[in-house]
């Protein structure tokens, strides 16, 4: 018989899912297998009014007419003054800070991070007890951005002890450091982090459907991450940053920053534990860690993968997955 594991209400913390035609094609491949998500707000224009949440947040259920699944909404950040927050704070589950062009879609984001411009914000996101979810890069050399990126964390998690923040797809050991340093301090790791470094991406052949911001670093940054992913340490959850771009955009002069892995990361991140004979750690670290950060009860959900050959299809409605026609180890058998 073949080997079989089951999650409970896997939950992925970070996911894109776009609008339109692509939210219709993209959301309901995450709902199958996910009890619910936090959507990024990085459409154009973001996700930055009360009708902008409400909105986008109908039209990802329409999009999933027959599936169980909690879409949490996120903020695009701005400097909101505090009446505006109250007015969101039980619609949103986090607000999410981009610094200005750092990435796909942020050019409206932060441009310095001068704490007195923010107080008002950040102290009323911590009064509301509204998570900050953070894409913590510079725009220093692109393999040193989230180290860099390491003293605003600790100048934010200081002057806000009682903020989360959540450091959005860490990528570097430096970041797997700071989990220990400040209380307040949460991570998200995606499963194409636990697998790639640099060399994948660009040590051979250029691999566009690899190509993603932060890119994947060093051997030593891997072992990091996969250290404190698969020791399911209670800080950390599972976050795809799946980011699906059109076919043309990706295998273009300039191709478009993101890895699609919604339909294929929990076949994934089972391999990947399995192989360190983890596989019991896996709950915490794709639902039961996020369930107590964020303090969310997903709706139940039961999915249970086998150890088995599955090629990965060549392209989901014009979106090429990672390992695209390729063979992965493990498949889904059965959702309940
Ligand atoms: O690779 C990425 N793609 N990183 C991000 O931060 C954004 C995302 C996207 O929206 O495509
Ligand atoms: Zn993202």
């Amino acid at each position: 018989m073949s080997k079989t594991h089951t999650l409970l209400m896997p939950l992925d913390m970070h996911l894109h899912l776009r609008d339109g035609v692509m939210l219709e094609n993209i959301a309901p491949l995450t709902a199958y297998s996910f009890s619910g998500a936090i959507v990024m707000p990085n459409l154009v224009p973001p996700v930055e009014t009360l009708k902008d949440i409400q909105a986008y947040k109908a039209r990802i259920i329409a999009a999933v007419p027959n599936d169980y699944f909690e879409p949490y909404m996120t903020l695009f950040y701005k400097n909101y003054d505090k009446k505006f927050l109250e007015s969101i704070s039980q619609e949103v589950t986090a607000i999410k800070l981009y610094p200005a062009g750092i990435t796909t879609n942020s050019e409206g984001g932060v441009s310095s991070f001068n704490i007195e411009e923010m107080r008002e914000t950040l102290q009323a996101m911590s009064d509301l007890e509204i998570p900050l979810c953070v894409h913590g890069e510079t725009d220093g050399f692109v393999m040193d951005r989230e180290a860099e990126f390491m003293s605003i964390y600790e100048l934010l998690a200081s002057t806000f002890p009682n903020l989360k923040i959540i450091m959005e797809h860490i990528t570097t050991k430096e970041a797997v450091t700071m989990l220990d340093k400040y209380e307040n301090l949460y991570a998200t790791i995606t499963v194409h982090h636990l697998i790639l470094t640099l060399d994948d991406v660009v040590g051979g052949m250029m691999m566009p459907h690899l190509f993603c911001k932060p890119i994947a670093k060093r051997p030593e940054d891997l072992d990091a991450l996969l250290n404190v992913a698969l020791a399911a340490h209670p800080k950390v959850m599972f976050g795809s940053d799946s980011a699906p771009h059109p076919q043309h955009k990706k295998e273009a002069c300039g191709c478009a920053a993101g890895v699609f892995t919604a339909p294929i990361s929990l076949q994934l991140l089972c391999e990947i534990f399995e192989q360190y004979d983890k596989l019991d750690n896996l709950q915490a670290f794709v639902s039961d860690n996020a369930q107590s950060i964020y303090g969310i009860c997903p709706e139940f959900k039961e999915i249970t993968l086998e150890k088995r050959p599955f090629v990965v299809p060549k392209d989901y409605s014009g979106v090429v997955p990672m390992y695209a026609g390729e063979e992965i180890a493990w498949a889904i058998e059965s959702v309940d």
